[in-house]
């Protein structure tokens, strides 16, 4: 099996190559390599050339045979440079396009089959599309079978018309291919060695070509440009989509609900609008995420409601939590079970134990917090002192009073008392109180001397 993914995806206009855009997620020649290894293949080639050491360090731990070539000349080129990959091996050879996400696994199949039965010199994919423009048209003779490809540049008017594509799949005898590749030419509007000059070559030798259409052309859909990304960004979410809701998880928008590839989520879990789901995040059965969350490789339990706009991160919420609105869980969260975290809290790299509440205006950083534990509206943890940070320690069923602050390193013992309004500089023992001495004064008739001395009326 080889895999074509040297070029450098001139119309994309990046500086990234173009099988590394990503795709719900994940990079473009993620999908149509999985697929291959999928089946099994004996030997996999992948084909670099733009940006290759990035393409071979995304896929450093597949198990591949990395073949580059050094000058884009060409897809017939592009083939060619992976015949030493395949010295001694017999048996039939697919060809994938690195952007051509979809194909599927029952395609591949098929197209080896028909090369398998027929054994013509060389079977492809086609596809009818209602917009053929930008792809290979299949020329067909007057007994149906397959004459030519001729390329969108080098087509006639009429032979624009055609509506049957290349969807850039082969399977093929090695030994017709290599033969044939080292007999292309470049005489073309690009200069380059396309492989679909092999059907040509084949017929000449009088062999056959053989061909397989598949009947969903979503799934041959190539990647050049931007806006085909985009389009095929929307197939894959609505094929994702598909699949929950089928799982029986309710999707209320599914227009504005972003799941990637590799999330996971239980049933009857309730998924409001905007919602993107990211990179390996699970949530549990009997959830509720409202409306406008943005989650990323999180592990959510059961019966978690995450209310209206949250942002999380690599963390992980216990069952029956409740989050938001407007909190942000950072990386390294942990809420044990029934913790509530409300409105503009903000937790890094803290664990607070079963049933804490910060339900208030706090930023819980660094924090060990343990079980039953009040934690007061505006209270701060100081973790960092400009170099190093610190960890604040929470015992159990501690009352954390509004507009505290704690001073890490520190630590409160379980059943303290935080007076509203406090630093808390030292470590408190278990069952203590901790408060500022302060003096609370009051200085009656002091507005009207204070507006006296003004000589007018505040703003209001
Ligand atoms: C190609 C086919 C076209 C088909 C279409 C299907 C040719 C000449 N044309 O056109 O008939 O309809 O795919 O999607 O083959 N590549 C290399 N090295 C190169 C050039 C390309 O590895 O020198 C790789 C690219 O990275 C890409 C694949 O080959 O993954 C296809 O190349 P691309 O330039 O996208 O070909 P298309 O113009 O789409
Ligand atoms: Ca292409």
């Amino acid at each position: 099996m080889i895999l074509l993914a040297a070029g450098s995806g001139k119309r994309m206009k990046s500086r990234w190559p173009k099988v590394l855009h990503r795709l719900a997620g994940k990079p473009l020649l993620s999908y149509p390599l999985r697929t291959a290894l999928n089946l099994n293949p004996k030997r996999v080639a992948v084909v670099v050339g733009a940006g290759a050491d990035s393409v071979k360090s995304a896929f450093a731990d597949e198990k591949v045979t990395w073949v580059s070539q050094e000058k884009q000349l060409g897809t017939g080129h592009a083939v060619l440079c992976a015949k030493e990959a395949f010295r001694g091996f017999s048996g039939d050879l697919l060809i994938l396009s690195g952007d051509v996400p979809l194909v599927s696994e029952k395609t591949l199949l098929e197209l080896l089959r028909e090369q398998g039965e027929k054994k013509p010199q060389l079977s492809l994919v086609t596809a009818f599309l209602e917009d053929p423009s930008g792809y290979g048209r299949i020329l067909r003779n007057e007994r149906g079978g397959i004459a030519r490809i001729v390329e969108e540049r080098e087509a006639t008017e009429e032979e624009k018309r055609i509506r049957e594509i290349n969807a850039g799949i082969y399977a093929a005898s090695p030994r017709f291919l290599f033969a044939a590749l080292a007999r292309l030419d470049n005489r073309n509007t690009q200069g380059e060695y396309y492989l679909t000059d092999v059907v040509g070559l084949a017929l000449e030798a009088g062999g056959k070509v053989g061909s397989v259409r598949v009947e969903d052309a979503r799934e041959i859909l190539g990647i050049n440009t931007r806006e085909e990304l985009a389009m095929m960004e929307k197939i894959l979410q609505q094929r994702i989509n598909r699949k929950w809701m089928e799982a029986g998880v309710t999707l209320r928008d599914p227009e504005t609900t972003y799941i990637e590839e590799d999330v996971a989520i239980g049933k009857d879990t309730i998924i409001g609008p905007n919602t993107h789901l990211r990179s390996r995040t699970v949530i549990g059965e009997r959830c509720v995420v409202e409306w406008n969350a943005y989650i990323t490789a999180a592990e959510i339990g059961n019966e978690v409601q995450l209310k209206f706009s949250v942002v999380l991160t690599d963390c992980r919420v216990g069952r029956g939590a409740i989050v938001g609105p407007f909190a942000h869980l950072r990386p390294g969260t942990v809420l044990e079970k029934d913790v509530h975290i409300g409105n503009f809290v903000e937790v890094k790299n803290s664990s607070l134990g079963e049933g804490t509440k910060a339900n208030h205006l706090s930023y819980i950083g660094d924090a060990t917090v343990g079980r039953e534990t009040n934690i007061g509206a505006g209270t701060i943890t100081c973790n960092y002192d400009g170099f190093d940070k610190y960890r604040t320690r929470i015992g159990d069923r501690v009352q954390v009073g509004s507009d505290s602050t704690l001073v890490a390193p520190v630590s409160v013992g379980d059943d303290a008392y935080i007076a509203t309004a406090t630093t808390v500089r030292h470590d408190v023992p278990p069952g203590a109180l901790v408060y500022n001495e302060r003096l609370e004064r009051v200085k009656e008739g002091w507005t009207e001397e204070f507006r006296g001395r003004k000589g007018k009326k505040e703003k209001t």
